[in-house]
């Protein structure tokens, strides 16, 4: 397990989505380098739960832009977003309860999750909101 970096192969192309997703992953660093520090359940609980927090707020934002450009595959894209918040509240509960290893499985969702995430759905967006003078 390592931080989880941003570079240009993460870039949307929309410069305030690209500064979301890069708060992002400064949230869920704090929350792995918690864990590496093996800080205690309630404090990981805590971090965890700002990683939720922070995550549900950027998707709202991302699907009113999708639909301000007429984004047409919007209602896959919230489907998405909604099992990756659903799944995340039940990764709140593990962690919540102290479930041993879950913090260490939750880091390793959220960094393969985001990655497949931004590259391969995310970026489906780009042509309409660069289109729209929203980049
Ligand atoms: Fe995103
Ligand atoms: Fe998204």
């Amino acid at each position: 397990m390592s931080h989880i970096k941003w570079d240009d192969t993460f870039s949307v192309g929309v410069e305030l989505i690209d500064s979301q997703h890069q708060l992002l992953f400064q949230i869920i660093n704090r929350f792995y380098d918690a864990i590496e520090r093996k800080e205690n359940q309630t404090i990981l609980s805590k971090l965890f739960h700002e990683v939720l927090d922070y995550t549900t707020m950027h998707f709202s934002i991302e699907e009113t832009m999708m639909k301000q450009c007429n984004y047409p595959d919007i209602a896959q894209h919230q489907e998405i977003h909604k099992r990756l918040i659903a799944r995340a509240g039940e990764v709140q509960q593990e962690i919540n309860r102290g479930v041993k290893g879950a913090p260490q499985a939750a880091m390793l969702f959220l960094t393969d999750w985001l990655e497949k995430h931004i590259k391969g759905n995310d970026k489906q967006y780009t042509p309409f909101m660069t289109k729209l003078g929203a980049a």
